[in-house]
C-alpha cells in the first residue's frame, strides 16, 4: 500500500554494466533511422482519439535534422473548446473521487513511470537532446512528483482537520527543457486535489508527454480528467482565456507569463519564468570542489535549465590566480561534446540553432576576453561546446540576460559584500550558489540575496522533490512564487473547508 513516508527516487547507477547494457538497448529502440515508419500521435479529445492533417514534425537534430522521429496531430480553436468542455463536465467523476483513492493511483502511475524509465529517457534523447543521465534525473524527480502531492495533501488534511475539494479546471503549460519532470509535476499537483487538468506540453517536446501521459490513464486516470494537447496559436488563446480554466500552471519565460497575465487577469496564474543565476567564489572557497559545481551547474543540459549557473562572480584574488584560471578552463574544455547518442557525451545539442540571446553573447565587448572560446562541433550548429567568457562587466549584455545555452559569464568581485548587491541588481531570482568555507560568509550571503533556491558549496541544479522546493521570485516568480516539490504547490490548486462537525 502507498506509504506516507515519501523516499525519493533513486537514480540509475550507469557504473554497472547491467545498466550500460541496458542504454545501448534504449538507444537501439529510439535512435530512428530514416527508413523507419514516423509514428502519427492522434490528438486527444476526451476518450477519443483522432489524428489531426496539422501536425507537428519531429527531427533529430544529433542525425542533423534528416530523421523524422514522430509527428504529433494539433487541435484547432474547434476542437480546444470541445476539450475544455470535457474537462469542465468531468464525466468520468474525478472530482468525485476520495483523496485516498487518487493517493493509490498516483503511487500506481509513480510504479508505472519506473517500468517506462528506460522509454522515457530514450524519447527526451531523440526529441529534445537531452543526454541519458540528465534524462534518468528527471524521471526520477518525475516520479517523486507522483507520490508527492497526494502524500502532502494527506498530511496536510489530517493536520488541520480540513476537507479539500476540487477548484474546478487546471491548465498546465509546460516548457521543453524538462519535458518530463515538470509537466508531471503540474499535472499531479492538479489532479491529487481531484481536479481535471489539460496539459498543453511546449510544442517542440510534446511527445514525452503523450508517452507519460499513459502512465496516468493505466493507473486509473480517465482520459477526460486528464488531457494532453498541443495547439496552433490562435487555440492557444482559447485555452488560456476560458473561463472553465480555473488556475493557470506555467513554467516557461517571463513573456509568456505576462502576456497570459495580460489577456487573462482574472485567472490566478503560478508561474516559474527562468533566471538568471549567479555563483559567488569567494577567497575561503574549496577551489576545485567549486569548480566540479560550477561547470555541472553551467554546462549541464547544454546550460538550458532556469536554474542554470550563467554567471559566476569570483573575488579578486582567486579571479587573478593564473592557476585557477587554468584549471576552470581545463575542466570545460575536458567536457566531452557532442550527439547524445553516445553515452558518454556530457553535453548534447541544444533545443535550436536560432537561440538570439545566446549567439548575440557570443560577441565580445570591450574588456571581455575568451577563456574558451565558442566552437559549434556540427555543421548546423546545434551543438556549442561549453564556452567561458571573462572579464564580464556589471550591467552588460552578458551580465544581465538570460542566455539558455552553454555559456558561462566571468566577473571580479572586490568582496562578497559586491557580490551579493550585484547579484541582486539582477532582474531574475530564481536559483543563487555561493561557494566559500567561511561560516559568517555564509550567514551573510543567505541572509541577502534574493533568490528562491539558495545553495552552498554545492551547484545550483538538480532541486529535490520535498527537501528543496523549487521556485523562484522577482522575474522568476508568478503568483507569489509557489514552489513545485512543495506543499504550497497542491493547496492553492483546492478550496479548503473545515471539516463538518460530527454528532
Ligand atoms: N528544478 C530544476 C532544477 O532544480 C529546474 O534544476
Amino acid at each position: 500500500p502507498p506509504s506516507d513516508v515519501m523516499k525519493n527516487e533513486p537514480d540509475t547507477d550507469f557504473d554497472l554494466p547491467q545498466n550500460q547494457e541496458w542504454v545501448r538497448n534504449i538507444f537501439a529502440k529510439w535512435k530512428k533511422s530514416s527508413s523507419d515508419t514516423p509514428e502519427i500521435i492522434p490528438l486527444q479529445i476526451g476518450a477519443e482519439t483522432i489524428v489531426c492533417e496539422k501536425r507537428h514534425k519531429y527531427m533529430d537534430r544529433c542525425q542533423n535534422d534528416e530523421v523524422c522521429i514522430c509527428e504529433m496531430s494539433q487541435a484547432g480553436t474547434e476542437q480546444v473548446k470541445r476539450i475544455i468542455d470535457i474537462a469542465e463536465k468531468d464525466p468520468a467523476g474525478w472530482r468525485n473521487t476520495t483523496l485516498e483513492e487518487r493517493h493509490g493511483i498516483m503511487f500506481e502511475a509513480a510504479n508505472r513511470l519506473g517500468d517506462m524509465r528506460g522509454d522515457l529517457i530514450g524519447s527526451m534523447c531523440a526529441i529534445t537532446g537531452k543526454t541519458v543521465v540528465e534524462g534518468d534525473v528527471e524521471v526520477s524527480e518525475g516520479i517523486d512528483y507522483a507520490r508527492f502531492y497526494t502524500t502532502t495533501m494527506k498530511k496536510f488534511t489530517a493536520l488541520h482537520d480540513v476537507d479539500i475539494t476540487s477548484k474546478g479546471t487546471i491548465l498546465v503549460i509546460s516548457p521543453w527543457n524538462f519535458p518530463c519532470a515538470i509537466p508531471i509535476g503540474g499535472i499531479v499537483a492538479g489532479l491529487a486535489g481531484g481536479n481535471t487538468v489539460i496539459l498543453k506540453p511546449a510544442t517542440v517536446a510534446a511527445p514525452v508527454a503523450w508517452l507519460f501521459a499513459k502512465a496516468f490513464w493505466d493507473a486509473g486516470v480517465p482520459k477526460e480528467a486528464l488531457q494532453v494537447i498541443i495547439t496552433d496559436r490562435e487555440a492557444l488563446k482559447e485555452l488560456t482565456t476560458a473561463p472553465a480554466i480555473r488556475h493557470i500552471i506555467l513554467t516557461g519565460g517571463t513573456d509568456t507569463a505576462q502576456s497570459i497575465a495580460r489577456t487573462n487577469p482574472s485567472t490566478p496564474l503560478s508561474a516559474e519564468t527562468g533566471g538568471k543565476n549567479a555563483i559567488i567564489l569567494t577567497a575561503s572557497g574549496d577551489r576545485d570542489h567549486a569548480i566540479m559545481n560550477i561547470v555541472a551547474s553551467a554546462f549541464g543540459n547544454a546550460g538550458q535549465k532556469c536554474s542554470a549557473c550563467s554567471l559566476l562572480l569570483v573575488e579578486r584574488s582567486v579571479y587573478e590566480d593564473k592557476n585557477f584560471q587554468d584549471k576552470l578552463k581545463d575542466a570545460t574544455t575536458s567536457m566531452k561534446v557532442g550527439s547524445v547518442w553516445e553515452a558518454g557525451n556530457i553535453v548534447g545539442p541544444m533545443i535550436t540553432n536560432r537561440n538570439d540571446k545566446l549567439l548575440q553573447a557570443l560577441t565580445l565587448e570591450p574588456g571581455e576576453f575568451w577563456l574558451v572560446p565558442p566552437k559549434f562541433i556540427d555543421e548546423k550548429q546545434y551543438i556549442l561546446a561549453p564556452t567561458v567568457k571573462w572579464g564580464v562587466k556589471p550591467g552588460s549584455y552578458s551580465f544581465r540576460t538570460e542566455l539558455f545555452g552553454p555559456m558561462l559569464s566571468v566577473a571580479c568581485i572586490d568582496n562578497l559584500q559586491q557580490g551579493i548587491e550585484l547579484v541582486n541588481s539582477l532582474d531574475y531570482g530564481l536559483t543563487s550558489g555561493l561557494q566559500s568555507l567561511d561560516e559568517n560568509e555564509q550567514k551573510l550571503w543567505k541572509n541577502s540575496i534574493q533568490a528562491g533556491n539558495l545553495y552552498i558549496n554545492r551547484g545550483i541544479t538538480g532541486a529535490i522533490v520535498n527537501r528543496q522546493p523549487f521556485g523562484g521570485m522577482k522575474l522568476s516568480a508568478f503568483g507569489g512564487g509557489v514552489k513545485a516539490g512543495g506543499p504550497n504547490y497542491c493547496a492553492c490548486l483546492v478550496k479548503i473547508t473545515d471539516k463538518p462537525e460530527s454528532n
